[in-house]
């Protein structure tokens, strides 16, 4: 008995099926073309399983999210961001000993190569902390020429290092760079958000402590960003790895798709939303009007989500965490007032409960950045920062997937038929 059978005129064609672990069933089309000359239109990919993968489970109905089996609640709450870089990469969390000599390599690569610091001041004082990473990110395969072989599983692991050691290094020097301030070198002796802070807000002339309810929050979010399954820039990092790019191009590419407005870009154009609602005159309801409006081209930031048609589990944690860390640092936001009276808005709004449109990821975390003293434009670029293990892990497990493809999705043809050349005086 065939699983599913598709009947296309009069002929038919028997399909299989294959069951997660937990979630979806996924039909195979894979002969529908070969066999009834059919290929499928999914827009975005929203029905769409390229492959299998044991990274992430997402359940969007009933907001559900968990690395490896281990709910995100927990992880967020008990673990630490190397141990989930750990998790996501090898599939089981770390003994003693293996985390012990995980943390050692990442801290000892987190130094850059000093002539890396010419990349960094080839870019306008004001440019885009995003297209620095990516660009310095790409880069880094220039620097490590010993270790690019995509199917060298040794190479590879010391690549992934190398990534996620010197990511923050690269950002915290391109912030430096924008400010006119001198590169702070990496300290090993501090954890891995602490090292990342020193270099961002340490100066040469102060001695500079780092506060750790600050250093929590950061290691909070790194965990809370760490992977979401086949998402926008996840995809593009496996796209470009399953042409058998090294890994830093492919990660690079990872960041640029990030980079966008409607993906991680979200949680810059949440902030800049709340500034202008509150220098409009704060009246939210005016602002929930016109996201409503077809002919407006605005949009609530930080709302919504291909997946969830519920809350974002991760939103709930950072809301609960924008209060405490804000109470914390003694900080009086009135952004954080003004987003609060927007979620109720928005939540009691026929438009988006029919919908079902909830507050993501983006919507408060800004707040919190904000808070510990980061600029807007570096928010897309700390997303980034914890996603990385969760690009790394969705790549290598491509990489080692016997049945792997290179990607390469069909089209329906819509433009002209053939037709002659014209000569350009003849047109
Ligand atoms: N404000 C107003 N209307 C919205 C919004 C929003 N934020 N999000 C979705 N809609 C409407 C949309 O206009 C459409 O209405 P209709 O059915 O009348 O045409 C309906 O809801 C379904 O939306 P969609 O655009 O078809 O949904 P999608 O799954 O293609 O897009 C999304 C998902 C995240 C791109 C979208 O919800 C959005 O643009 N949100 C704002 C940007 C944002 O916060 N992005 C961060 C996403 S979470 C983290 C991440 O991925 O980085």
């Amino acid at each position: 008995m065939p699983d599913a059978v598709l009947r296309y005129g009069e002929q038919e064609l028997e399909l299989t099926s294959h069951s997660g672990t937990e979630g979806d069933t996924g039909v195979d089309i894979g002969k529908l073309r070969s066999e009834l000359g059919l290929v499928t239109i999914d827009r975005g990919f929203a029905n769409t399983a390229e492959g299998l993968s044991a990274v992430t489970y997402i359940n969007g109905e009933e907001g559900i999210l968990r690395y490896r089996g281990y709910p995100i609640e927990q992880l967020a709450e008990k673990s630490d961001f190397l141990e989930v870089a750990y998790l996501l990469q090898y599939g089981e969390l770390p003994t003693k000993t293996e985390y012990e000599e995980y943390e050692d390599a990442i801290t000892r690569h987190t130094l850059l190569r000093e002539d890396m610091k010419y990349l960094f001041e080839a870019f306008p004082h004001n440019a885009h902390p995003m297209q620095i990473l990516a660009s310095a990110t790409s880069a880094l395969a220039t620097y490590y020429p010993d270790a690019l072989d995509p199917l060298d599983e040794e190479a590879v692991d010391l690549s992934a290092r190398r990534l996620i050691a010197k990511t923050p290094t690269m950002m915290a020097w391109s912030y430096k760079y924008s400010v006119h301030q001198p590169y702070v070198y990496p300290d090993n002796s501090l954890d891995y958000s602490s090292n990342f802070l020193k270099m961002m807000f340490s100066v040469p002339a102060e001695e500079y402590v780092v506060d750790p309810v600050v250093a929590n929050a950061l290691t909070m979010l790194l965990i809370l960003h760490a992977d979401h399954g086949q998402n926008c820039s996840s995809s593009a990092v496996r796209l470009v790895g399953s042409g058998h790019a090294n890994i830093f191009s492919s990660i690079s590419a990872g960041i640029h798709a990030l980079s966008g407005p409607l993906h991680g870009g979200a949680n810059q154009a949440v902030l800049e939303m709340l500034d202008m609602i509150v220098s409009e005159g704060g009246d939210t309801s005016q602002f929930v009007k016109r996201a409503k409006d077809k002919n407006d081209p605005f949009r609530l930031m930080g709302f919504g989500h291909r997946v969830y048609k519920n809350f974002d589990p991760r939103a709930r944690i950072i809301k609960k965490a924008a209060e405490e860390v804000l109470d914390a640092l003694g900080v009086d936001d009135p952004l954080l007032e003004v987003a609060m009276e927007l979620e109720q808005v928005a939540l009691n709004d026929d438009y988006f409960v029919e919908r079902r449109l909830y507050p993501n990821v983006d919507f408060y975390s800004g707040i919190i950045y904000r808070a510990m003293g980061f600029p807007t434009d570096m928010f897309t670029v700390l997303f980034a920062m914890g996603r990385l293990p969760g690009w790394i892990s969705q790549w290598r497990e491509l990489s080692a997937d016997p049945q792997a493809k290179i990607f390469r999705p069909r089209q329906l043809y819509v433009g002209p038929e053939t037709r002659d050349y014209v000569p350009i005086d003849e047109r």
